[in-house]
């Protein structure tokens, strides 16, 4: 048997860890899961009644064209359905694009501790992965970015690069001005297409911040990811969506699987998005709860980044495997950034009040448990 190097080299994703999983191996009853970013009020209410009624008809195929979700979407945002389609999670949007736009052995371009995906789906379709190091406040430097494709571009044959804005896990974002003199240098090329993988779009209170979704219109080599995984309380329904140039659209739609998003999941997805009192609650939750943790982190003397999205990196200034591993037997689960090069720092997801205060209370105990190692310098790889 004969497999490819890319794909033996391809690292399996790791999960936030199961809750059940978490009370069996550790013998406990009460296991709070603040570990993958998900909205902790649950699905939208507007969209579990939708599916409840829905369920009648699971008999039938759902709708390959998604029809009524693209229709949603395009008053929600304002584009035309032609510039608008649906996947499997943003993770199949993000492979399926990799796929479209690169040949085996062409250059993906993304930035250091970038959302894991980009590595995987650029694995998987045999393509290689360039990384351009973070700026030393862990943000995604935009400038370096284009400068490395302007100088490698042709040598590496790059074709597709992914912005993470906010980025999953520093929780950074590059602001207007950077997105737009970035796109300025490298938007409207006929050789490589801009991702921007807006995942945490809404949760985003930086004032200086603006959506790429903006410049569509404007650049014919720029797409936008978002998600209803996030703010919309649907990850397990697997609902991704893109916003692109027409061409790219209709090449993916001839790319993915025809019943590739299921029925329940686009009626969930096209009831959450006109749920505008869930969006607020949601938001209003997670700005809270992000605000008690950088109080919290700030009385613990733990450095943490400011975050955009619904969760929050910090510093333990301890060894994260030993700080992760004394959290799960007090029933408390985050997630350890080692595999992003972070060694001392953990991510924390916000959620409900008293799951924060529990994470908060087991962390205080763990940091009288374990010793203090220097802070992780920023990663280079
Ligand atoms: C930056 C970013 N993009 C995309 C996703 C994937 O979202 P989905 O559930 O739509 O596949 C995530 C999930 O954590 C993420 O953090």
């Amino acid at each position: 048997m004969k497999i490819s190097p890319e794909i033996l080299n391809l690292v399996p994703y790791k999960p936030g860890k199961p809750i059940s999983e978490t009370q069996r191996e550790y013998g406990l009853s009460k296991v709070y899961k603040l570990a993958s970013n998900e909205n902790p009020l649950g699905p939208s209410p507007k969209a579990m009644e939708a599916v409840k009624k829905a369920l009648e008809h699971q008999n039938l195929y759902p709708d390959p064209s998604h029809y009524e979700l693209l229709q949603t979407m395009s008053n929600e945002w304002g584009f035309p359905k032609q510039q608008l389609a649906i996947g499997n999670g943003s993770d199949e949007l993000i492979d399926l694009l990799t796929r479209i736009f690169c040949e085996p052995k062409q250059g993906v371009l993304t930035s250091v501790a970038a959302f894991n995906a980009y590595e995987v789906s650029a694995g998987a379709n045999r393509a290689a992965l360039h990384k351009v190091p973070l700026t030393e406040g862990y943000c995604f430097d935009l400038e370096a970015i284009a400068d490395y494709f302007m100088a490698h571009h042709q040598e590496k044959d790059i074709r597709l690069i992914f912005i993470s804005n906010p980025n999953n896990p520093t929780g950074t974002y590059a602001s207007k001005e950077q997105v737009e003199s970035f796109l300025a240098r490298l938007g409207n090329r006929d050789d490589v297409m801009i991702v921007f993988d807006e995942a945490y779009n809404e949760f985003v209170r930086a004032e200086d911040y603006a959506s790429a979704q903006n410049y569509i219109n404007k650049y014919n080599n720029l797409i936008v990811l978002r998600t209803f995984s996030k703010i919309y309380g649907l990850a397990g329904f697997r609902v991704g969506a893109m916003i692109a140039p027409p061409t790219v659209v209709e090449v993916y739609n001839r790319v993915r699987k025809p019943f590739n998003v299921n029925d329940l999941a686009q009626v969930a997805a096209n009831a959450a998005l006109q749920d505008k009192e869930f969006l607020q609650r949601s938001q209003q939750i997670c700005w809270k709860g992000l605000d008690y943790f950088y109080k919290k982190l700030e009385e613990l003397g733990l450095p943490y980044i400011h975050s955009q999205g619904n969760f929050v990196m910090f510093d333990t200034l301890r060894d994260a495997v030993k700080v992760n591993e004394a959290l799960l037997r007090r029933g408390i689960i985050m997630r350890p950034v080692l595999n992003y090069g972070f060694k001392t720092h953990m991510r924390l997801s916000v959620g409900l009040e008293h799951e924060n205060e529990a994470a908060i209370a087991a962390l205080k105990e763990v940091l009288k448990e374990i010793p203090v190692l220097a802070g992780t310098p920023i990663p280079t790889v």
